[in-house]
């Protein structure tokens, strides 16, 4: 008899350190980000800045690749044409204002890509 209590107060003691581990908590998702007609083009322009678009883009002026403004006043702000010109951005690509293509951006997030077309479609005079 005292042999079965010993087993079940040793049992007893497992079971109540095994029953407090703490499962790890919940990976917090993302937020989604505001939809695109949420326009801040502050985030736009400091994206730009922060990737090599200026190597070959002004902003009123064609180098490289064309003007924004010029680019702006060719495409009106839809849905539309907002993903054609974030996946143009992302995948490269030539034809539309000449033979010199753009390169590829395969590591820009679409988020991000769509702020850039965001800022340069506000252009538009
Ligand atoms: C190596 C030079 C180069 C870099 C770097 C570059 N572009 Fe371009 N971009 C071009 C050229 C050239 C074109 C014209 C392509 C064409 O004629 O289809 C262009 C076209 C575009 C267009 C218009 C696309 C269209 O189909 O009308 C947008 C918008 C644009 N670039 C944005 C960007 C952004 C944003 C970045 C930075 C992430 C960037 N570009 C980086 C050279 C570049």
């Amino acid at each position: 008899m005292k042999k079965l209590i010993v087993a079940l107060l040793i049992s007893g003691s497992i079971a109540a350190c095994g029953g407090g581990e703490q499962k790890p908590a919940e990976e917090k998702k993302e937020e989604k980000k505001p939809d695109v007609l949420a326009v801040d083009n502050t985030k736009g322009l400091e994206l730009i800045g922060a990737n090599d678009c200026t190597t070959c883009h002004k902003i009123g002026e064609k180098n490289i690749g064309p003007a924004y403004t010029d680019v702006a006043a060719k495409y009106e702000a839809t849905q539309a044409n907002i993903d054609t010109l974030v996946n143009k951005i992302i995948a490269g690509g030539s034809g539309v204002w000449g033979a010199v293509p753009m390169t590829p951006h395969p590591t820009l997030s679409k988020e991000d890509a769509t702020e850039m077309v965001k800022y340069i479609l506000a252009l538009k005079k």
